[in-house]
């Protein structure tokens, strides 16, 4: 399986930023086939970023942060995945910031997944647990809920066309203070996650799913993540906001992957 490397930019960077970012990467970065480099700007830049990429003939692949469930119609101010489509390969679904100040909830995600199946776009699905879930054990429960929550309608077919992302909720953003999360704990929840997506699917085909760490990676600790049995890429936050540190992670990955 391939290491999956994805920027998640957030709400940053401008798309003047995100045009001198990518076009930085493009110069510094080389391609490898076991790797796979996604950016997830800014919905106002995928546009541009798109034609950038075309134009240099790149194998760097673009995610979108959000879009909403349906394909078209009177929703003032929603992204379609279905517009999205040609633009790029990946979509967050879920993400713990969409969940937590937007209130959206699995049976929402349930809705997104289907439809970025539907316009063949794959969803990287997030997962994890909040400090307080996680103090009072109910961590299981919780990435049990999310992952049947998503993916209760999506058949052994379409599952192959979904990557799952843990992120949990307290590792996100160290910078603002979150905990680090050890190699050890982040292994035992994907196997939980594993296991979920075995009894739903079974073995052979919960294998084929990939699955990201995500939550204050940054260049000093990728390597070990990415060492952590059972994962499969990164998704990086503030981290690759910094184009230096963004192209050191894939340097790493691609060592890890050798
Ligand atoms: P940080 O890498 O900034 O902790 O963010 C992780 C994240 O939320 C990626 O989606």
């Amino acid at each position: 399986m391939k290491t999956y490397i994805v920027g998640n930019w957030k709400m940053n960077l401008t798309v003047g930023e995100s045009s001198i970012y990518l076009q930085k990467l493009l110069k510094r970065i080389k391609m490898s086939k076991d790797i796979e480099v996604a950016v997830a700007p800014s919905t106002i830049a995928l546009q541009t970023l798109s034609v950038q990429l075309e134009r240099n003939k790149s194998k760097v692949k673009l995610a979108a942060q959000n879009f909403y469930h349906r394909d078209y119609g009177a929703y003032t101010g929603e992204v379609s995945v279905m517009q999205l489509n040609g633009l790029v390969n990946y979509a967050i679904v879920g993400h713990s910031e969409r969940r937590y100040i937007f209130g959206e909830t699995n049976k929402d995600l349930k809705l997104k997944v289907a439809a970025a199946i539907r316009n063949n776009i794959t969803p990287i699905l997030c997962v994890g647990e909040t400090e307080n879930e996680r103090t009072y054990g109910e961590t299981k429960d919780v990435i049990r809920d999310e992952i049947f929550g998503a993916l209760s309608e999506i058949d052994a077919e379409d599952v192959k066309k979904v990557i799952i992302a843990y992120e949990p909720v307290w590792a996100i953003s160290s910078t603002k203070g979150a905990k680090i999360a050890a190699p050890d704990e982040i292994a035992n929840t994907i196997k939980l996650i594993k296991s979920e997506l075995k009894e739903i699917y079974g073995k052979e085909i919960a294998e084929k799913v990939p699955i990201l760490y995500g939550g204050s990676v940054n260049p000093s600790n990728a390597g070990a993540y990415l060492t952590i049995p059972g994962v499969n890429g990164l998704l990086i936050g503030g981290s690759s906001l910094i184009s230096d540190h963004f192209i050191d992670i894939i340097e790493i990955a691609k060592r890890v992957a050798r």
